[in-house]
């Protein structure tokens, strides 16, 4: 993996490494949007962004170093390996067979959820394999206090679509979005709502939802989202 990510949306740039016969995946996160604050002050939010998912119990590859330049972040990290699109290629690999890799997955997303922390929930997100996973995103830091900055800069035209695409962040939402985020791996996802919705209410995720409304609301908060890609609209 080298140069452009393919499972990047916000710029970032990850490429492995060998460091003293480790590898390494180092992260170059560059800032698009025109935010009011240094890149120290952004690496900050992060930093502390990455110790509360910490003391939330979701499991994160290790930072080995880091470090800032004017307009980007660096971050060396721990390889957590392949993420679940990359290892199981064919999402139903992982609704039918692989539970036990979702159920893992939606562990980490309920350890946020417990903690009252936003995540993006996207299986990409998720590295490693069977029910060895860990959380790899932590840019753009999902804080109130990061939202705020980024909302305070945006356009007229993209500020109510960047707050309810961070409000999908959110623990009330990431059901849904775990489920509707199916649909950006793979257009005909629909047919595996109904596992989904069943592994979420199993494990206690979700309460007396009925499917037709599940399958509303992840359909929406996906939509959402790739409208704000297609507008160009950058969360960092
Ligand atoms: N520590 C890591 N170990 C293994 N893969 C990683 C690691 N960090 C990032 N990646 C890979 O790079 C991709 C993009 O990284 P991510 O931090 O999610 O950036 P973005 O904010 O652009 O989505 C992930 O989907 C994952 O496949
Ligand atoms: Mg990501």
């Amino acid at each position: 993996m080298a140069g452009a990510n393919p499972f990047s949306v916000n710029n970032t740039r990850v490429r492995r490494l060998t460091v003293n016969g480790e590898s390494l995946v180092e992260k170059t996160i560059h800032r698009n949007a025109p935010l009011a604050v240094t890149s120290a002050d952004l690496k900050a939010e992060m930093d502390t962004y990455r110790e509360q998912l910490t003391a939330a119990g979701v499991p994160m590859p290790r930072v080995a170093d880091s470090h800032v330049t004017d307009d980007t972040i660096v971050y060396l990290c721990e390889d957590g390996g392949l993420n679940l699109v990359e290892r199981y290629e064919q999402p139903e690999l992982l609704t039918n067979g692989r539970a036990d890799v979702l159920t893992s997955a939606i562990d980490i997303i309920k350890r946020a959820i417990d903690a009252g922390l936003a995540i993006d929930p996207h299986i990409k997100n998720f590295v490693g394999e069977d029910a060895d996973l860990a959380y790899v995103d932590f840019s753009p830091p999902l804080t109130m206090a990061y939202v705020e900055a980024r909302c305070a800069v945006a356009k007229d035209t993209e500020r109510d679509i960047l707050r309810e695409n961070f409000a999908y962040f959110t623990p009330y939402f990431l059901p849904y979005h775990f489920a509707g985020d199916f649909l950006n791996v793979d257009p005909t996802a629909d047919r595996l709502f109904p596992a989904l919705h069943s592994l979420l209410t199993d494990t206690g995720l979700l309460s007396g939802v009925p499917l037709p409304e599940f399958v509303s609301q992840a359909r929406a908060i996906r939509a959402l989202e790739d409208r704000r890609l297609q507008e160009r609209i950058y969360l960092i």
